[in-house]
């Protein structure tokens, strides 16, 4: 079979295409047909040099959807045929997450998506929601489920709070989403009026151009009457934590989720303290939020937005262009 893989740290540039044998299943396994895959940050990571070197030749990516092809021989759930997307940690079901969680990331301590056939664990696939394409259905795994983790599992929200999204990336367009299910108020930055007016198009209710207002906490203040936000789905990493616990109203939310600006952040101790403000990491989500949220979505006709569709053959192009930063929303590859 074709594949994609990382074997040293030279980049997107040293990105490899390669053959491999199509994997058998084991007993509770399924191989699927890969039909799409969707890019995220964190695999860009992996592709500059970030993934762990014990596991070159690396396969990238966690997101893809497809068809089961072959199912093992304790399998009860699928079925040939079966349309399914994996979810991003292969062995995290239900409950909280735990270190040997950590161990089952596709694309990361497991082979990825990035191929023509991927193994999957019976409790690590999810059914596509019928009316789903492919594309669509790799959206999902990793950030959509990482939004939905922060905003809907740990944040509960409620109809009437508001929350701030940095960006238009992948994490940021699903929270506008999901926060806009839930009947919440959206405040979304990002450096491109283009994006923004997209953004608004798409349901933001109060926009920030966070390039020409470097001070965008204080606009978020003014924006919410000097209160600040219920929830910050908290992307930017080093550069933007501390405007973020700024911005965030006392007793409210900030979801640590990506680091976009880098990793070493300072901040300071009482800002967080006297504001009683929870401050949370949150690593993507099990399979059961993945059921709740595919559930969700379904129900509401939600619509992942999709900037670009890449050809297999054109894989390293999807990373160049997510490196670029020009999408708004999700990059997918088609592999054909
Ligand atoms: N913890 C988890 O489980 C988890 C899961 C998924 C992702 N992540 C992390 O979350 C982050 C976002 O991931 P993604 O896949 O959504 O990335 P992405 O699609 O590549 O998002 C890129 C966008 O982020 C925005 N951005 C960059 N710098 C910014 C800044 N200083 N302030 C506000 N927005 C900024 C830009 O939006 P504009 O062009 O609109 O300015 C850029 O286009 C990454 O760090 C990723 O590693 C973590």
């Amino acid at each position: 079979m074709n594949a994609w893989e990382i074997r040293t740290d030279g980049g997107i540039d040293a990105l490899a295409a390669t053959e491999r044998v199509r994997p058998e299943p084991a007993a509770r396994e399924l191989v699927v047909r890969v039909h799409a895959v969707s890019l995220n940050y964190r695999d860009l990571l992996h592709v500059l040099g970030y993934a762990d070197r014990d596991r070159w030749p690396l396969v990238p990516c966690s997101d893809g959807a497809g068809e089961v092809v072959a199912v093992g021989r304790e399998v009860t759930r699928f079925r040939v045929g079966d349309r399914v997307a994996g979810a991003f940690f292969q062995g995290w079901n239900a409950g909280p997450i735990t270190a040997e969680v950590m161990e089952t990331a596709l694309g990361g301590r497991l082979q990825g998506m990035l191929a023509q056939y991927a193994v999957l664990a019976e409790d690590g696939a999810m059914k596509v929601l019928p009316d789903w394409s492919f594309e669509q259905a790799a959206t999902l795994p990793c950030a959509a489920l990482t939004a939905w983790n922060a905003l809907v599992t740990q944040g509960r929200l409620a109809a009437g709070e508001t929350v701030l999204a940095l960006g238009t990336g992948g994490v940021s367009l699903f929270a506008l989403q999901i926060a806009k299910l839930h009947g919440a108020r959206v405040i979304l930055t990002s450096s491109s009026d283009a994006k923004l007016e997209r953004a608004r198009a798409l349901g933001a209710d109060d926009t920030i151009n966070y390039v020409s207002h470097p001070d965008w906490e204080k606009r978020v203040l003014e924006l919410t009457g000097g209160r600040g936000v219920d929830h910050v789905v908290e992307v930017g990493g080093a550069g933007t934590l501390e405007k973020s616990c700024l911005a965030a109203r006392h007793g409210g939310s900030v979801w640590l989720i990506g680091v976009l600006t880098g990793f070493q952040a300072t901040i300071n101790p009482l800002q967080v303290l006297q504001k009683s403000l929870r401050v949370q990491g949150i690593y993507v989500g099990s399979a059961g939020m993945f059921r709740a949220m595919s559930a969700a979505f379904g129900a509401n006709r939600l619509e992942p937005v999709i900037d670009r569709v890449f050809a297999f053959k054109d894989a390293p192009d999807a990373f160049r262009a997510m490196q670029a930063a020009g999408h708004f929303g999700k990059l997918v590859v088609r592999v054909d």
